[in-house]
């Protein structure tokens, strides 16, 4: 039998690299551009799983209609998985699988691409020199060398973060309620608590996922014990941060600079092309305005090492599916 799986927020990238993945059609994919929710969940109809990402949302209400119609699987093509009520899932049998590890290297390297392209406004700069305005003024950056970098979560993706900054000869602060100070001895890191680091910090880096004690980690109190002229940087979940309290530390001048590749309510914005609409987010149009803000829509993990391995694991878990098999292993939630 050939397993069928309803894919959701599929994007060209996705279905080339899935088609690659499973280069001898062993599976039956329908692919869906639209994101799964209660609302969507009756399309999933004949199929037996489903494979989402990160804004499709699988709350109680939308397990349950996949459930009632015979899916078995949940197979997030991304690590974070905040948006699938697990809970539920377990209470009504559905399995869910995740690709943990697809290429901690490409979100790290995109947290440390947006601080030097913010640092040493080379998002300035190139719209510049395409005007033919060749003036350096306003360009004015610093070294990372020498300067306190903190990162918050040493996770996999942290860890390597962390490791790049060291590679810049920068100090290294790291903030995680399971530190690993073996990995921290070797590589020159001091563990700090979460005040000390956002005070001591020239820059800080977010790679703590979103649960319930991280959720606004960053809000006004916390900003406010962050270095003065600091730059933060989020490449992990919006949510980490309080919008409304980073834009009022960027109108004060509190923060030196704000690199975003994740939103708060990025959720119907980002990954589409909106342009030609009104933007309806103020909070998202007020952050666009500031000349130190550089947001990017979510292409952190947006490598061709990622898409690949994203593909192979997520398509091995769905040909485990039919055959009966374990999946693979910590890939299951
Ligand atoms: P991981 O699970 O390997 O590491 C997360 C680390 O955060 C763990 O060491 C954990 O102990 C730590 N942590 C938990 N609570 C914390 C807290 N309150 N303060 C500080 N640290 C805390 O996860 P990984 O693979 O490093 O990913 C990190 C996050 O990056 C994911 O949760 C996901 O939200 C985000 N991500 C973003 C992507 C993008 O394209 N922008 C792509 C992939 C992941």
């Amino acid at each position: 039998m050939t397993i069928e799986a309803a894919f959701y927020d599929v994007k060209p990238y996705d279905r080339e690299y899935f088609d690659k993945a499973d280069g001898a059609a062993r599976l039956a994919r329908h692919f869906h551009e639209f994101r799964l929710s209660a609302e969507t969940a009756a399309s999933a109809e004949g199929a037996r799983a489903v494979c989402v990402f990160v804004n499709d949302a699988l709350d109680a209400a939308c397990l349950e209609k996949l459930s009632a119609s015979g899916v078995k699987l949940v197979a997030l093509r991304c690590a974070g998985h905040n948006n699938v009520d697990l809970a539920a899932a377990k209470r009504l049998g559905l399995a869910v699988v995740r690709v943990p590890a697809y290429s901690p290297h490409a979100v790290a390297e995109h947290a440390v691409a947006l601080l030097l392209a913010l640092n040493r406004r080379i998002h300035r700069a190139y719209n510049r020199v395409r005007d033919h305005n060749f003036s350096l003024d306003g360009l004015v950056g610093f070294d990372v060398a020498g300067k306190t970098v903190g990162i918050i979560g040493t996770g996999k993706i942290g860890k390597i973060a962390a490791q790049i900054f060291r590679g810049f000869q920068a100090e290294v602060l790291a903030h995680d309620p399971y530190p690993d100070p073996e990995w921290a001895r070797r590589h020159g890191v001091a563990y700090t608590d979460l005040a000390r680091l956002l005070a001591a910090s020239d820059v800080v880096s977010l790679h703590a996922p979103l649960l319930p004690d991280t959720f606004h980690l960053l809000k006004a109190d916390t900003l406010a014990g962050m270095k003065p002229g600091a730059y933060l940087i989020n490449t992990s979940r919006g949510k980490l941060i309080e919008t409304s309290a980073l834009i009022e530390a960027l109108k004060t001048g509190r923060l030196g600079g704000v690199a975003l590749d994740v939103y708060e309510e990025e959720e119907g914005i980002f990954f589409e092309d909106l342009s030609g609409l009104v933007l309806q987010d103020d909070e998202l149009s007020r952050l666009l305005t500031f000349p130190n803000v550089l947001v990017t829509a979510h292409q952190a993990f947006l490598t061709r090492e990622a898409l690949a391995e994203i593909a192979r694991v997520t398509t091995e878990n769905l040909l485990r599916l039919e055959k009966g098999e374990p999946f693979l292993e910590g890939t299951a939630l």
